[in-house]
């Protein structure tokens, strides 16, 4: 029987082809399929299990779903107690940890396992003959609570363990957690949606295994690593604590790739001060690291005291979260017009940073929060992420506040503040008339993913702004030395330490340390700044000074010209994402380029026509058309245009985009109520042409076929001249893009056209991914497995399961020498 109809042969393919995806994945971080495909291949097994039930098993991937638990978790004894840690908290208690060891074992050279300590919640995983049997909560680390159905949804826990050896009962200790991202976007959601946001990380992995309806943790964005083990029966492990984890590893479970093998305390600390330095980067919350002895024997020996090994010890970070006193609610005005509020705080250290101001997201999460001024707040800081007011302590609160609420106008410009239906955020209608919308806009237009202006920063756009020497982006192009040097001159650099970071880039170290010197002797000692310490510096009669300063802020200004002078020459992906239209990012300003080629055609497109581009739904195609429906800002691009900005790689539109354009596809685009996709293509072929469409009377409608109501909702929607309007321009662009648009060359092929190839092991000459670029290059399809469908395999060195079923599938093997012969041929 061949695996085609051999169900049982299929079901132990498709699982081990979704165990591996999920090794490489979790473990190894080497994913070798899409996530689209894994999830097509777990469908698959999916379905074939519903047909065949007998051979679902409790380890296949499906059996991550959840179910629902009792009312109650049980109690669940652990074997061996999760142990709890010791904390040192500076250097010295480091030094302390290290010595006593030495000490007691009377040994000199001590080799640590040195690992983050990662904040989530510590379980215990039981697996007998290599499955996964239960899993508890750490509890009181006598008694936990019996989570297991929770832990089968984390799907980097494996649910059977890979390779061999191990032992008849193996209990594996790690933590579940939360990756930031996932809890980022998790919260994200929650808000936009209303639902419940989780404080943290951390509080969102305990809240998540607490559930008992497992069918929510699976929802939940989890994670697992593995750092060490309980009961072992039945075998053996490794006799160090970095050999259990290299064993863990091997056995499917992840470990962190942080982990390191030190020497004496200052291989500790320097490996405290490494993830210091890097856990803002950190793709998780780590509160510090545990340093581990990692001899099993000379862990025997030192023992335990109470609840703790002797031999480890947790080395804590600063905590990310601290409360403070939430001193003001601010709102900031951003490009678009979004009132964003701030807090200010009560300034507080928080992970090492002094922080002043948090995000309240939006109105709604502070009204969630009840977050009043004057409240005691917790803030948290972490990772890259702006810092964030997370929950109120309501038992501090001082007698007399008040619920807050978004003011009623704007705090810049003073025009209404308006909350779009259903939407989350409120907006000041001022729109370019607002200041702040003026400034964040000019702001996004230097930037360096959009004209990437140099040397334009926030406070001389701030001075520009408010001087009315530049009212929109246009107005930067006509800008010129004088009027930059003068306003320069009067402004000044902000701080003296500015001006003294620009005097070092722009004077000769010789003069520049001069003027460091003098610059130091009028603030005196550790003095802040005042406002007039210019003044006092020309007071103090240092002519130098002076002219130095001029020849700065002369270098300056010229230095700006120039880039803006640069900045001139753009492309239209770069101006279009310059433009600051809602909505439209770099990618999707990076599509419109593609796809259309020309600013011009662009900036007079209706709507609906957006909606061709890949990736452009209905409201990113109304904003851009909304954009362009505008008069001022039809007059920026001109202005900007006749000012000296050249796009220089504008070409005719795609043909692929002509090719997916005719008249139903524009008649369904313009969302006309009740006219579906197939409506639409009854009325294109009956009425060719707008006139026919505008003229019609209902009866016509109806004879040519269209339902009644959907014939009375297209003469309705035309009773309004704009939609008249709009159909007729839609409609227009057909003929438009017939007069610009080249035929369609006939579709590229290449001598691998309609194959399909696997690349599998490691290559000597470049990596997978490279091979994989230039193969499709030459028309192939690079697919991530092995089936009947695939043309050949490329199997490079240790190449595994993919080389062997393509050996048992019969498939053609190339290695790395015929590849390279191949490649080379058809270079
Ligand atoms: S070892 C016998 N290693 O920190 C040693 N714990 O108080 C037992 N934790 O709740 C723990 N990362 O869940 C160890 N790399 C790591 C850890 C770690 C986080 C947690 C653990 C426990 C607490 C220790």
């Amino acid at each position: 029987m061949t695996q085609a109809n051999d169900p049982a042969a299929r079901v132990a393919a498709l699982r081990e082809q979704l165990d591996d995806a999920s090794y490489r994945y979790h473990v190894l971080d080497e994913p070798n399929i899409p996530d689209a495909e894994y999830d097509r291949l777990l469908r698959a097994l999916d379905e074939l299990e519903a047909a065949h039930p007998e051979l679902v098993t409790p380890d296949s991937p499906t059996q991550r779903v959840g179910a629902l638990a009792e009312s109650k978790f049980a109690e669940v004894r652990h074997a061996i107690p999760m142990l709890s840690l010791g904390n040192a908290f500076d250097d010295e208690e480091v030094a302390d940890f290290v010595r006593r060891i030495s000490e007691k074992l009377g040994r000199k050279r001590l080799t640590f396992s040195a690992e983050p300590k990662l904040d989530g919640l510590a379980i215990s995983l039981r697996y007998e003959h290599g499955m996964f049997v239960q899993g508890a909560t750490r509890g009181d680390g006598a008694t936990g609570e019996d989570v297991t159905a929770n832990l089968r949804t984390v799907k980097a826990i494996p649910l059977k363990l890979r390779g061999t050896g191990w032992p008849d009962v193996l209990e594996v200790r790690g933590e579940v957690y939360m990756p930031r991202a996932a809890f980022e976007a998790y919260n994200e959601q929650a808000r936009l949606h209303g639902g419940k946001v989780l404080a943290n990380p951390r509080n969102g992995a305990a809240g998540s295994l607490r559930q008992l309806d497992a069918r929510v943790t699976a929802q939940r964005p989890l994670a697992f690593f593995a750092y060490g083990t309980g009961a072992v029966e039945g075998g053996a492990l490794p006799d160090s604590h970095s050999g259990v984890l290299k064993q863990l590893r091997a056995w499917g479970f992840p470990v962190s790739d942080l982990s390191q093998l030190v020497q004496g305390a200052d291989g500790l600390l320097a490996f405290y001060r490494d993830i210091g330095a890097r856990r803002d980067g950190l793709a998780f919350d780590i509160d510090g690291v545990v340093y581990k002895l990692d001899d099993a024997e000379g862990q025997r020996e030192m023992g335990f005291v109470s609840r703790a090994p002797r031999w480890a010890i947790a080395h804590k970070f600063p905590a990310q979260e601290q409360s403070t006193t939430l001193r003001d609610i601010e709102i900031q005005i951003g490009r678009t017009g979004a009132a964003t509020p701030v807090a200010r705080l009560e300034p507080v250290q928080v992970a090492g940073v002094i922080v002043t101001n948090a995000t309240l997201h939006n109105a709604d999460q502070i009204e969630r929060l009840d977050a009043r001024i004057g409240d005691t707040v917790i803030v948290r800081r972490a990772g890259d992420v702006i810092p964030e007011v997370v929950s109120v302590i309501e038992a501090q609160r001082p007698p007399g506040t008040q619920p807050w609420q978004m003011p009623t106008h704007c705090p810049v410009c003073g025009s209404d503040i308006v909350r779009e239906e259903g939407a989350a955020a409120w907006r000041c209608s001022g729109e370019l008339s607002c200041p702040a919308q003026r400034k964040e806009a000019i702001r996004h237009f230097v930037s360096r993913r959009a004209m990437d202006v140099d040397g334009l920063g926030e406070k001389f756009i701030e001075v520009l702004v408010d001087a009315g020497v530049v009212q929109g982006v246009a107005d930067l192009y006509k800008l010129d030395l004088d009027l930059l040097l003068q306003l320069r001159l009067v402004t000044g650099a902000e701080t003296p330490e500015g001006f003294l970071r620009e005097a070092r880039e722009h004077l000769p170290s010789g003069a520049y340390a001069k003027l460091e010197a003098t610059v130091a002797s009028v603030r005196g000692e550790g003095e802040e700044a005042p406002d007039t310490w210019q003044a006092d510096l020309l007071r103090a009669g240092l002519p130098a000074f002076d002219w130095n300063r001029k020849k700065i802020a002369t270098k300056w200004a010229e230095n700006l010209i120039e880039a803006l002078d640069k900045s001139r020459q753009t492309t239209l992906e770069r101006f279009l994402f310059a433009l600051g239209i809602d909505h439209v990012g770099e990618s999707t300003a990076k599509a419109l380029a593609a796809w259309f080629g020309d600013l011009q055609l662009i900036r007079g497109l209706p709507w609906p026509v957006f909606k061709r581009v890949p990736d452009v739904g209905g409201e990113v195609a109304r904003s851009l058309g909304g954009f362009f429906a505008q008069d001022g800002n039809q007059q920026a691009i001109d202005d900007l245009l006749a000012r000296g900005v050249q796009i220089g790689d504008t070409h005719v539109p795609s043909g692929l985009l002509r090719e997916g354009l005719d008249l139903l596809t524009l008649l369904a685009d313009l969302e006309i109520p009740k006219l579906t996709k197939v409506r639409a293509e009854t009325l294109a072929a009956a009425m060719p042409n707008a006139d026919d469409i505008v003229d019609a009377e209902l009866e016509t409608l109806i004879g040519v076929g269209l339902p009644k109501d959907t014939a009375a909702a297209l003469v309705g929607w035309l009773e309004d001249d704009a939609h008249v309007q709009l159909l007729r321009r839609t409609l227009d662009t057909l003929a438009t893009l017939d007069a610009i648009t080249p035929q369609q060359a006939a579709i590229e092929t290449g001598p691998l056209t309609g194959q399909t190839v696997v690349l599998t092991g490691g290559l000597e000459a470049m990596s997978r991914d490279e091979a994989g670029a230039k193969l499709e290059a030459l028309g192939a399809k690079v697919a991530g497995s092995v089936s009947k469908k695939t043309s050949f395999v490329v199997a490079g060195a240790e190449a595994g399961s993919k080389l062997k079923k393509a050996q048992d599938l019969g498939i053609d093997v190339w290695d790395e020498a015929k590849l390279l012969a191949f490649l080379d041929q058809h270079a």
